[in-house]
């Protein structure tokens, strides 16, 4: 999969842009605050339908127009897509693909796929659980519409459950409606269970081989996705577990189980990684899940997703860096770097990435 051509109109730092990328490697090269992000918070932004850098989608218009465009002209192997969205400061922004409005996210999602990696991507592993829960929910938001839907459901419920438990002061007052949000969060719960378990024991075999590759066959890794129930009838255990401590939940003022409380637990050479691993062993492992990401979409979708290189490279020794360039080869690559950082090993597209230019 590649991105052919991406189109900016008062978007961030650019006016009226067009990159043509190469199917290879393509390099963004230039200074500090030029503009190199904004590109790769672009292409991403259409493949996730949201930004990396921000919640507050306005804030990507251009500070002197009131209305910004992006456009991506895709080509996968099976049939070319264009997706365009139109964001404006003072209303939600809008989506076409293939010219034709869409009106909900989950239409979107898997139209284009992208592994997007960044100097906050190599603290994966020893950040809190919610970055590796948001780890999985990207990967599998683009390459799962059962798992998306259910991840915004339960979202709403949990939402509405933790409102109403903040919502009096008296528990009586509010001991059988919660019962129905309970109910909803319980199934969609050991739904989400079921799809996450199953994403992790997937990516495994490829994080393991990424991991063997990059640590010269030294380190085994080894994961396991823990959840608050684990086996048989999850479901059935969350609801007991919701009702028998509701007292709990009210106290602490929000719901302390369930899928939005989920760990990845990884090991390497049996010995967790999180808490005692270095640092470099635990930047290693977030590049060995990151690898890992790309295969497993490839093995999901059929072809290899867009990888999004920002700002990696000054974070990486020289063996990683020359293993993860082995790797650009079997994708398209779009990497940012300054001049200082850009060696020899680099062999593509350069783009020069100059303010207002
Ligand atoms: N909404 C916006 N309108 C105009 N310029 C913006 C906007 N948002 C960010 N910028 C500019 O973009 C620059 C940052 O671009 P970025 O892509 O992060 O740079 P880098 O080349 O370091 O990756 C900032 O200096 C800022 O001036
Ligand atoms: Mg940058």
């Amino acid at each position: 999969m590649q991105i052919k051509k991406l189109t900016l109109k008062d978007y961030r730092s650019y006016q009226n842009k067009t990159f043509e990328f190469s199917n290879k490697v393509n390099i963004l090269v230039g200074k500090n605050a030029q503009g190199k992000t904004n590109v790769v918070e672009a292409i991403f932004f259409m493949i996730i339908g949201k930004s990396f850098k921000t919640s507050k989608e306005k804030e990507v218009v251009s500070w002197q127009a009131e209305n910004g465009y992006i456009k991506g002209e895709f080509s996968k192997k099976y049939r070319d897509v264009e997706i365009e969205m139109f964001f404006g400061k003072d209303r939600k922004k809008t989506i076409k693909i293939d010219g034709i409005s869409i009106h909900k996210m989950g239409e979107l999602l898997g139209s284009a796929n992208a592994v997007f990696f960044s100097p906050e991507e190599l603290k994966l592993v020893k950040e809190s659980p919610e970055e590796r829960r948001r780890f999985i929910n990207v990967v599998l938001s683009q390459t799962n519409k059962k798992y998306f839907y259910l991840l915004g459901r339960y979202e709403k419920v949990l939402a509405s459950r933790n409102k109403l438990l903040k919502s009096t002061q008296d528990l009586q007052e509010i001991k059988d409606t919660i019962d129905i949000w309970d109910r909803a969060l319980a199934e969609l719960s050991a739904k989400i269970y079921v799809e996450r378990e199953n994403f992790i024991k997937e990516l495994t075999p490829f994080a393991k081989k990424a991991h063997e590759y990059l640590s010269n066959g030294e380190e085994k890794l080894e994961m396991q996705y823990k959840s608050s129930f684990e086996g048989e009838d999850y479901e059935g255990k969350m609801l007991k577990y919701l009702s028998k401590n509701l007292q709990k939940d009210f106290k602490l003022g929000y719901t302390s189980v369930g899928v939005h409380r989920d760990e990845i637990d990884i090991y390497l050479n049996g010995v967790e990684v999180k808490n005692f691993g270095s640092q470099g062993q635990q930047r290693t492992t977030a590049l060995s899940l990151k690898l890992a990401e790309l295969e497993f979409i490839k093995n999901r979708v059929g072809e290899y997703p867009i990888l999004l290189l920002d700002d990696v490279f000054s974070e990486l020794d020289a063996n990683r860096r020359k293993k993860l360039l082995n790797f650009t080869s079997k994708t398209q690559t779009i990497i940012t770097c300054t001049e200082f950082e850009k060696t020899k090993d680099f062999d593509g597209k350069i783009f020069e990435i100059v303010k207002n230019q």
